[in-house]
């Protein structure tokens, strides 16, 4: 496997960074996952974007423009074999003695990406749904900022894998502290994913704020469901909702769009993939390969 790291592609076995690294000590940087299909990065544009917001939000400048991470991205395809791919891109605030505060005068930041095969969901998958627990959001208030720094997300998301499950549902308290999360609060994401409810036969979203990561599967799914009349809102989902739900979706970049359908032991609905779930899978696909053929 080939990486890049700052300004050079080398075996992953090659690559060295310093263990002063602000990335290692702090974890204090952010990253990008990015889907490559038929060896063409997806959504391009839009991942670059929301890297830029990502590094605006931890007020460190873009080591590159535009032009500039389009041809290191092309590059680290191309010496990559996979026909699909997931880039893995991540910048640190770099090498520094240890300190909280940001080195001063500034030091270069740390680039670094991989690629790995990536293997959509399976027949097998896609036909049963998975399954996902809830538990208590108890992230910071900047989930918009795709950070490196994901231990809250690791331990969640291990509280799915530790009761067999996929994905954990994250439930954030709602304005009445004193209230448990089940009573007021309200559905924000996946520990790795965005949720969508679907109820009646339309499809509901979780608003974009600083309590979750805004998605680029999540609009594209939205896109896809404006394009084809498909019942849509975007709003609050309280924590009621998630359970009286026909179906819940989970969307990321190497999940695209799966159906959710056990829910803390319980059937979501039927306990199949519904309606929904379908039509929203099989217009992806469509979408997919309707932006790879241009
Ligand atoms: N994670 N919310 C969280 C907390 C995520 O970690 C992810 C994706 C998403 C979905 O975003 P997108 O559709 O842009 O992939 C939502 C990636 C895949 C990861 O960390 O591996």
């Amino acid at each position: 496997m080939t990486i890049y790291l700052n300004g050079e592609y080398m075996p992953i076995a090659e690559a060295k960074i310093s263990v002063l690294d602000r990335g290692f000590i702090f974890g204090d940087g952010v990253y990008e996952v990015i889907p490559v299909y038929s060896r063409k990065a997806f959504r391009l544009a839009e991942h670059l974007r929301r890297l830029q917001y990502s590094l605006d939000g931890i007020r460190l400048p873009n080591p590159h423009s535009e032009s500039e991470w389009t041809n290191i991205i092309n590059k680290l395809i191309a010496r990559n074999e996979a026909q699909d791919q997931y880039l893995y891109l991540h910048i640190t605030r770099g090498v520094a003695k240890r300190d909280h505060a940001f080195p001063n005068p500034p030091v270069k930041p740390t680039v670094y990406m991989m690629s790995n095969p990536l293997s959509t969901p399976p027949a097998g998958l896609l036909q049963s749904g998975v399954s996902a627990v809830t538990a208590q959001d108890n992230r910071w208030l900047r989930c918009d900022i795709k950070a490196i720094s994901l231990l809250p997300n690791v331990l969640l998301r291990q509280m799915a894998v530790d009761a067999g499950c996929t994905e954990t549902i994250l439930i954030r308290a709602g304005s009445n502290s004193e209230h448990l999360f089940m009573s007021d609060g309200f559905m924000t994401e996946g520990a790795a994913s965005n949720i969508f409810v679907v109820k009646n036969g339309k499809l509901f979203a979780p608003p974009k704020d600083n309590l979750m990561l805004p998605g680029i599967t999540y609009d594209v799914i939205l896109e896809i469901a404006a394009a084809n009349n498909i019942p849509h809102e975007v709003r609050k989902i309280g924590v009621a909702e998630v359970f009286a739900a026909d179906e819940l979706l989970l969307t990321s970049s190497t999940k695209e769009v799966l159906a959710i359908t056990q829910l803390d032991g319980k059937a979501v609905g039927t306990g199949k993939p519904g309606a929904m779930f379908a039509q929203l899978h099989a217009l992806y696909q469509e979408y997919k390969k309707k932006v790879m053929r241009a």
